[in-house]
């Protein structure tokens, strides 16, 4: 396949055919990104984007699989060929939640695997799409996280109060938000911004009590995804508002 001559931003965003991902993918296509919509499974990768490329949009699957890495490399040296870069990296997919689980008792194949899909697998994704995202004018990098994740949040009175938090997904997340800091400082003398959105409480599949719609949810990766030259970089955002770590 020959590369493409026009400048359009690209984006990948992963675990994107469902939830707050499928959401991203339109929402950034709308605003006339090329859009790959990443999917472990081909199929609902493909019935994924043509919901979006019914409405005229640019949106191609992917698939994303982090039991199979090599789906990894096979994305990257697809968007090479194709587009020679990337612009912007959404990573988006997520797994949890251990309610059920206190750090007490949390079994231990349960808090590994969490942190397999939602550490592990996003920094190994991320820095094997690097070199692409370094060959972009602006590169950005969003890190789907949760407010679940502030450690700031867990050590007050009132947070113990409430209760008991799930440890495995609290804590990948506070590890994504590391993933985050420390990647933007290994990337501080490059155009790349990194950074962590919180969603919100969103309605999805695996949290049929959240608050607001993926489109809603979608909304902080969206603008952190198409950040300024001079926007944040290293931070951890709601809405454009700094969410303690
Ligand atoms: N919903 C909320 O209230 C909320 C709040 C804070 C943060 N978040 C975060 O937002 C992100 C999206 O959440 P969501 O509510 O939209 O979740 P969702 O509807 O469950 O979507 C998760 C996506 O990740 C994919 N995925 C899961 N495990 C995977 C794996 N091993 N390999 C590849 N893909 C995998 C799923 O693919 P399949 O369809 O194949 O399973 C799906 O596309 C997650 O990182 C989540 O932690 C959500």
């Amino acid at each position: 396949m020959s590369r493409r001559s026009d400048d359009r931003r690209v984006a990948l965003v992963t675990g994107a055919n469902r939830g707050i991902g499928l959401a991203v993918c339109r929402q950034l296509a709308e605003r006339g990104v090329v859009v790959l919509l990443g999917a472990r499974d081909a199929a609902a990768g493909d019935a994924a984007a043509r919901t979006l490329q019914a409405d005229g949009l640019e949106v191609r699957p992917i698939v994303i699989d982090t039991d199979h890495r090599e789906t990894f490399d096979a994305a990257r040296e697809a968007i090479e060929r194709e587009f020679g870069k990337l612009d912007i990296l959404v990573n988006n997919i997520g797994i949890g939640c251990d309610w059920a689980y206190t750090a007490a008792n949390v079994p231990m194949p349960l808090l590994r695997n969490t942190f397999e899909i939602n550490f592990f697998s996003v920094v190994e994704l991320t820095q094997r799409l690097l070199p692409l995202v370094r060959k972009s004018p602006a590169g950005r990098i969003v890190n789907q996280s949760s407010a679940i994740g502030s450690l700031a949040g867990h050590a007050t009175p009132e947070s113990w109060a409430m209760g008991d938090r799930p440890l495995a997904y609290s804590a990948s997340k506070t590890a994504l938000n590391a993933f985050t800091v420390h990647l933007a400082c290994a990337l501080r003398d490059t155009p790349i911004k990194v950074n962590a959105a919180h969603p919100g409480i969103v309605k999805t599949d695996p949290n049929p009590n959240g608050l607001i719609t993926p489109e809603e949810g979608a909304r902080t990766s969206v603008a952190l995804a198409l950040l300024p030259d001079d926007g944040p970089t290293g931070g951890f955002f709601h809405l454009g508002e700094a969410v303690p770590w």
